[in-house]
C-alpha cells in the first residue's frame, strides 16, 4: 500500500483538556485518588450539608461521582460536562434516567433563569482565562439567593510548587500553566489558568455573589491509613462558599 503523504511516524500531539481522549483513565483516578475522593468531594459534601430535596446543577459533573453522592442525599441533581466522553461514563454511572448534557461552562447554558438552589463546580473554572461569562450563566441559573459552591486549585500552592522546583512563579498574574499528568498511568495534557485570590473573589463579586465561607479543609478521616506517606493538611486546592444576591 503506497505511503499515504505527511502521515509519516510522527507521534500523535496530545490535544490540551481532551477529556474525551483520557476519560476512563481520569475517572478510574477520580474514583479513589487521595485528591479527589478522599480530599475534594468530602470537603465539597460537608459544604454542600443537607441537600435533600435541593435541586442541584454539578457544572463539570466527569463521570458523575459528586452528582451520585449528591442523589444518594436526596437531591434532585442535574449534570452537565463539555467532555462527551465523561458525560457518557457519568451515564452508565448514573443510568439512563439521569439528567445530564454536554454543555460548556463558558458558554451559555442550556438551563431556565433561576432554575437550582445550587450549582456546584467541582476542580473546572481553573480550565477558564475568564470567569466572567460563566459565572454570569451560574449565577442566572440560580434561584435569587441560591448557593454556588466551588473549588479550584489553591492559588498558593501553585506559587510554592514553582518556587519548591526553582521556576520563576509570578503569583500575581493570571497565566496559563499547560502539564503533563498521569491518570491511571495515561498521559495528559492540562492546561489551566491559574490566578491570585484576589483575581477570584473581584471575578464572584463582579458577578453578583456574596462569599459566605472560604475554606481549606483537611482530607477526609480515613485518607491517613491508606495514603501514610501524604501530610495530613496540605495546600490542594481552595473552596468558596457564594451567595447569589
Ligand atoms: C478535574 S475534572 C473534575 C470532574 C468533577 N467535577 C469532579 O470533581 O469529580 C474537570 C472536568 O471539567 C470538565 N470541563 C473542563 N472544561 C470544561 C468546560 N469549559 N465546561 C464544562 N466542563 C468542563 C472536564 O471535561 C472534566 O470532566
Amino acid at each position: 500500500m503506497p505511503a499515504v503523504p505527511g502521515a509519516s511516524a510522527r507521534p500523535a500531539i496530545p490535544v490540551p483538556n481532551d477529556y474525551d481522549s483520557f476519560a476512563e483513565a481520569y475517572s478510574a483516578e477520580n474514583e479513589a485518588s487521595l485528591l479527589n475522593a478522599y480530599y475534594e468531594r468530602p470537603a465539597m459534601l460537608a459544604l454542600a450539608g443537607d441537600v435533600a430535596g435541593r435541586r442541584i446543577l454539578d457544572a463539570g459533573c466527569g463521570s458523575g461521582p459528586l452528582f451520585a453522592a449528591l442523589r444518594d442525599r436526596g437531591a434532585i441533581v442535574t449534570g452537565f460536562d463539555k467532555s462527551a466522553a465523561m458525560v457518557e461514563l457519568a451515564r452508565r454511572r448514573l443510568g439512563d434516567g439521569a439528567d445530564l448534557q454536554v454543555a460548556d461552562v463558558g458558554s451559555p447554558l442550556p438551563f431556565p433563569d433561576g432554575e437550582f438552589d445550587d450549582v456546584i463546580a467541582s476542580l473546572v473554572l481553573h480550565y477558564l482565562e475568564d470567569w466572567g461569562p460563566a459565572l454570569a450563566e451560574l449565577r442566572r441559573v440560580l434561584k435569587p439567593g441560591g448557593r454556588l459552591l466551588v473549588s479550584v486549585e489553591h492559588p498558593f500552592a501553585i506559587t510554592l510548587m514553582h518556587v519548591q522546583a526553582g521556576r520563576e512563579a509570578d503569583y500575581f498574574a493570571t497565566s496559563n500553566r499547560t502539564e503533563e499528568y498521569n491518570f491511571s498511568g495515561q498521559t495528559a495534557l492540562l492546561s489551566l489558568w491559574d490566578r491570585p485570590l484576589h483575581a477570584m473573589t473581584g471575578a464572584f463579586a463582579a458577578a453578583g455573589f456574596q462569599m459566605t465561607a472560604i475554606t481549606e479543609p483537611a482530607p477526609a478521616p480515613g485518607a491517613r491509613d491508606l495514603f501514610p506517606d501524604q501530610p495530613p493538611r496540605f495546600l490542594g486546592f481552595l473552596f468558596f462558599v457564594l451567595q447569589a444576591g
